[in-house]
């Protein structure tokens, strides 16, 4: 074989490899996800808790609880009335959930870890969400019932749980632990 003629044998063996190897790489590319694939749930950012507990308390369960033993003891008159009352038991029940996240207060984490405050909490959204379908289905009866098991329950976890003075030193000033506080202004149906 002559210099030349060798050079353009290896010249070819060469772009045919080449040929192969993109062809393979093309081959390997295709079965490939798509960059845009959904991404695993494990894949999924983490969980991060805006806000402590002590303000979960105080701006949530309290303002959403206190409507409810509101209409629990003065049954609303007007569908709208009945419509916050649900609409506060959704956002009570949906706060039993957070608390089992935990929060940036000192000692959330801990207490998100313990097994009887994730029972309590829970216990809590169970019980709201039975006062939303008492509110639902215009239940006055049941709807006291939820508030009455809801008041037994805080109460069983401030005894378990809750420092005498809270952790920011954030306390409620709602009607039931204020009796100078203005009385609520019920919803009035157009
Ligand atoms: C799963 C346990 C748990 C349940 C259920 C619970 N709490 Fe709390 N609560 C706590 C803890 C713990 C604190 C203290 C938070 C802190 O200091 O960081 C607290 C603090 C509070 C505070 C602020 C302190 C104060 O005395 O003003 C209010 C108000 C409050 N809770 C209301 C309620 C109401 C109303 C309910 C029921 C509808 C309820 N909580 C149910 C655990 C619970």
């Amino acid at each position: 074989m002559g210099i030349n003629l060798h050079r353009a044998w290896r010249a070819g063996l060469l772009a045919a490899g080449l040929a192969l190897a993109a062809l393979a790489s093309s081959s390997a590319a295709a079965a490939e996800p798509p960059v845009a694939a959904p991404q695993p749930a494990a894949a999924a950012t983490p969980i991060k808790p805006v806000t402590t507990f002590n303000v979960l308390m105080v701006q949530f369960v309290d303002q959403a609880a206190d409507a409810i033993w509101d209409a629990g003891a003065t049954p609303p008159k007007s569908n709208c009335a009945w419509e916050q009352v649900e609409n506060h038991a959704i956002q009570l029940a949906t706060t039993g959930t957070l608390l089992r996240v935990g929060g940036t207060g000192p000692l959330d984490a801990k207490w998100a870890a313990t097994p009887r405050f994730g029972l309590l909490a829970d216990r809590m959204s169970d019980y709201a969400m039975d006062a939303a379908k008492a509110a639902r289905e215009r239940n006055a009866k049941a709807l006291k019932i939820a508030g009455d098991n809801l008041v037994a329950n805080c109460e069983t976890c401030h005894r378990n749980f809750k420092p005498d003075i809270p952790t920011q030193n954030i306390t409620t000033h709602l009607s039931h632990a204020n009796p100078k506080a203005a009385p609520r202004i019920e919803c009035q149906d157009k």
